[in-house]
């Protein structure tokens, strides 16, 4: 038997380095245990609504965040004196004049309403759902994005796994788009789908069918599993990519209430979903929140956004440098919330 000797109060010398390291954990600590009771604003260009999302791009001087906003564009925050400039856009058809700043619903076939982003890191590809053009892709210098596959009712999210390159997204339905959610008597259905695009095939497959609303898959960390919201089904599931299990479904989270796009968390194996309680059925107020859970399907965290999305839904929270960036189809800035 080996026996370690403990020599520690000669071996630990205090290099800066050592102590820049412990800041670091503490202030990961301080991030992962703390309630984000700090909060600002990144204000959209006037008149510019809907931002679904806040993507990234890049890890070591990360750019963004990149959002998609209601009137057709992906727009890139430039930092506060420049605030948000045009990036891409998704349909051939758009133009600034007919579509900049537009809230009309029924342009959205004209000027397009990309909904989520996902970045790859390693080609600098960005991936975009767009309600009405399906999943499309564009390169570091955006302009107008490349359609890879579309014939789809209401996509709404999207995420590529950085292994292999697959790209996981959804179509939330067959019957029905994103204008008439908001219509009267609007009943949503079961016929969403989860799907997969080869981008070596350039083939697209139906992975599950039957789904109860959209919302945004997540690709684990680890490359074993992709996470599928039901946005009306209240519940998330876990699709295994790879082991005994490859290519099935099981439930993860089985009363979550209306869960949106999920994003990878900061911590390896964790999650946020952003939810709004009392979406659907409608109740006279909806709660918005973020949970953070593990790939267990244990709830860590759950934050409320009610003061600052009062009675609004919210579509993203993606987790940046320790902050929390939400985003909402019903605002006109993303809330920034930090420690
Ligand atoms: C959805 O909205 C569009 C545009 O208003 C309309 O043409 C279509 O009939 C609606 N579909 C359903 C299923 O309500
Ligand atoms: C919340 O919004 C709904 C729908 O817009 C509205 O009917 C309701 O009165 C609002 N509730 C509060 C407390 O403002």
């Amino acid at each position: 038997m080996q026996y370690f000797r403990i020599t520690y109060p000669n071996m630990v010398t205090i290099t800066p380095s050592l102590l820049y390291a412990f800041v670091v954990f503490l202030c990961m600590a301080v991030g992962i245990s703390g309630q984000y009771a700090k909060f600002s604003k990144l204000d959209l260009p006037q008149g510019v609504t809907g931002p679904e999302s806040a993507a990234f791009r890049g890890i070591i001087f990360p750019e963004g965040p990149f959002t998609t906003v209601t009137d057709g564009r992906i727009l890139k925050w430039q930092g506060p004196n420049v605030g948000f400039v045009d990036f891409a856009y998704t349909s051939p058809t758009r133009t600034k004049q007919f579509c900049d700043t537009t809230t009309d619903p029924n342009k959205g076939p004209i000027c397009g309403r990309p909904m989520a982003l996902s970045f790859q890191p390693t080609t600098r590809l960005l991936y975009i759902a767009d309600a009405y053009f399906g999943l499309l892709v564009v390169g570091p210098n955006g302009g107008l994005a490349t359609q890879l596959a579309g014939g789809f009712k209401f996509a709404t999210g999207v995420d590529v796994d950085l292994l292999t390159g697959n790209v996981y997204f959804i179509d939330a339905s067959l019957t029905y788009d994103i204008r008439n959610t908001t219509q009267p008597g609007f009943m949503p259905d079961s016929t969403g789908r989860f799907l997969r695009y080869n981008p070596l095939t350039r083939r697209v497959s139906v992975l599950l069918s039957g789904l109860s609303g959209g919302g945004g898959p997540a690709v684990s960390q680890d490359g074993r599993f992709v996470l599928v919201p039901e946005l009306t089904g209240n519940r998330i599931s876990k699709y295994w990519l790879v082991g005994p299990r490859a290519n099935q479904a099981e439930l993860l989270l089985g009363n979550v209430r209306n869960p949106n796009k999920i994003k990878r968390a900061g911590r390896f194996g964790e999650f946020w979903v952003a939810v709004s309680l009392g979406f659907r059925p409608p109740t006279p107020l909806i709660t918005p929140q973020g949970v953070r859970f593990n790939s267990n399907g244990v709830v860590l965290q759950t934050v409320s956004f009610a003061t600052q999305f009062f009675n609004k839904t919210i579509s993203t929270v993606q987790e940046q440098n320790g902050k929390l960036y939400v985003g909402s189809r019903l605002t006109n800035f993303i809330g920034v919330y930090s420690n």
